[in-house]
């Protein structure tokens, strides 16, 4: 039994492990609620055992996630390359890449953000999913839940290769892509559980994920094409033209372009998932979706709403703060990785360590929060009704070198959605149907997303 001394304490505490597998068999298809039991069970700094990856590092609540991420940034900020996505080609990603030259490649990446007009295009966005919510004001069916994931993935590609011009939602343009996206996502159900990250020789078998990727490649690379062909450098209005005009300070090759788009438009699936939580949310708690209906109406009118206004919409941005903490749509992270040894919280840890920080335990720590269980919006209103983001224990885009990046372009893009949408509709239950709860929440491609549910439409 340990005493507590620093020389018991080297030994990271952790599930027992079986032979081969260690506690792999152990860990639940929502691992975060694995890393939750753990971390209750063995303390904040756990080590969980992942067999043929070897023993990994779990950090389970604020405290711990912020000495390592931001105050051990050095130690802690590299990424851990899972073998599946080594064996697709990292080279070029910003998710994945540990090298000298990733922070030009964010450079590149928040440069260009800050050129394109990321407000115009989620307007251009919102009036889209408007016109089709028009067109369609009679339907229960799943046709917002599909909505969503059109109108993210057309903002991305937008503001990667389509120099602001969004595609309609029927353009064969669009549909291509759409389709070149699904037959890869559906080839990879679960990023961090796939077979071959463990046994690295299984990947002959993901024959059917590699075709799916180069035909999207192929897609994206006519548009490079297109870009050199048309390239005016005094004007950089998406992310390609960034490449080409070398916006990150250096010239990166034209392959690693193609790589980091086709790696943001799956880093963008977060921002899917958030906003089929936000309606399925809002629709489950009528009290919610009618305070934002009135402040979105008190505020512009019939006027289309902007970024300009958004700190008078106090209620609605709590409602996707609290969405955030709540869903956890990013639960799992992508993992990070030591790269130095490190002394952290009494424990050796090796370099090259695999580290796993698992946010849904901060989001429901009672210690920070009030009835962490209850979707609750004016947990994040202070005592007169402003916003009050003075959190702790709070952090759905991460910390320290590795934060998201598309933080404000999500954050944008939540606003614009939920203002124009709430100002037209309004979302009830199907009559004789169930809504999902959180608990009913899904991991697909490592993110956690709800389930597909049937929306009645609401003309206002
Ligand atoms: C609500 C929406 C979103 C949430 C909650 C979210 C959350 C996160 C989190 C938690 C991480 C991991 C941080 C870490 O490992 O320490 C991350 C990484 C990342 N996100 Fe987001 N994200 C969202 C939307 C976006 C969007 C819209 C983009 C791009 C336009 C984006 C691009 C990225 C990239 C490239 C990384 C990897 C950064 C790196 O490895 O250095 N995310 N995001």
């Amino acid at each position: 039994m340990a005493d507590g001394s620093d020389e018991d304490k080297r030994v990271i505490p952790g599930p027992r492990p079986a032979a081969r597998l260690g506690n792999l068999k152990d860990i639940k298809p929502k691992a975060h609620l694995s890393w939750t039991e753990w971390c209750a069970e063995y303390g904040p700094v756990c080590r969980v055992d992942l067999g043929p990856l070897g023993d990994s590092v779990l950090l389970g609540n604020f405290d711990v996630i912020r000495k390592a991420f931001e105050d051990n940034s050095d130690a802690f900020s590299a990424r851990f390359v899972l073998p599946i996505a080594e064996k697709d080609g990292t080279r070029g990603t910003m998710t994945w890449e540990n090298n000298e030259v990733f922070d030009k490649r964010r450079e590149l990446l928040t440069t260009v953000m800050k050129q394109v007009d990321i407000e115009k295009l989620a307007r251009n966005e919102a009036t889209a999913i408007c016109e089709v919510l028009n067109k369609n004001k009679d339907s229960s069916s799943d046709l917002v839940y599909r909505l969503m994931e059109e109108a993210n993935l057309n903002m991305i590609s937008t503001f990667c290769f389509r120099r602001e011009q969004r595609c309609p939602y029927d353009d064969p343009n669009f549909c291509e892509l759409k389709k070149r996206i699904g037959e890869m996502n559906k080839k990879l159900k679960n990023l961090m559980a796939e077979p071959a990250n463990l046994f690295p020789v299984l990947w002959v078998f993901y024959f059917g994920f590699r075709r799916a990727r180069k035909n999207l490649r192929c897609l994206v690379g006519k548009e490079l094409e297109t870009h050199k062909e048309t390239l005016d450098a005094t004007s950089v209005r998406d992310l390609m033209d960034g490449y080409l005009t070398k916006a990150g300070g250096i010239e990166f090759p034209a392959e690693e372009c193609l790589a980091n788009i086709m790696n943001l438009m799956g880093a963008t699936i977060t921002l899917k998932n958030t906003f089929q939580w936000l309606l399925l949310l809002i629709t489950k708690h009528p009290e919610v979706q009618t305070k934002i209906q009135d402040e979105v109406t008190s505020v512009f009118g019939d006027d289309t709403p902007t970024m300009a206004n958004v700190d008078k919409l106090p209620y609605t941005n709590a409602t996707i703060y609290e969405t955030l903490r709540f869903a956890c749509p990013a639960t799992q992270f992508v993992p990070h990785a030591t790269q130095a040894d490190a002394k952290f919280e009494g424990y050796d840890i090796k370099k090259d360590t695999v580290v796993f920080a698992n946010i849904w335990g901060p989001h429901r720590d009672a210690k920070y929060w009030d009835e962490p269980e209850k979707f609750n919006p004016d947990r994040f209103l202070d005592s007169e009704g402003k916003l009050d983001l003075n959190k702790e224990s709070y952090i759905p885009f991460g910390l320290g070198k590795r934060r998201c990046p598309g933080e404000t372009y999500a954050k944008n893009a939540m606003f614009i959605f939920l203002a124009n949408i709430y100002q037209r509709y309004g979302f009830q239950a199907v009559a004789g149907e169930t809504l999902p709860d959180v608990a009913d929440g899904v991991i697909n491609i490592g993110l956690h997303n709800p389930p597909p549910y049937n929306l009645k439409i609401v003309v206002r």
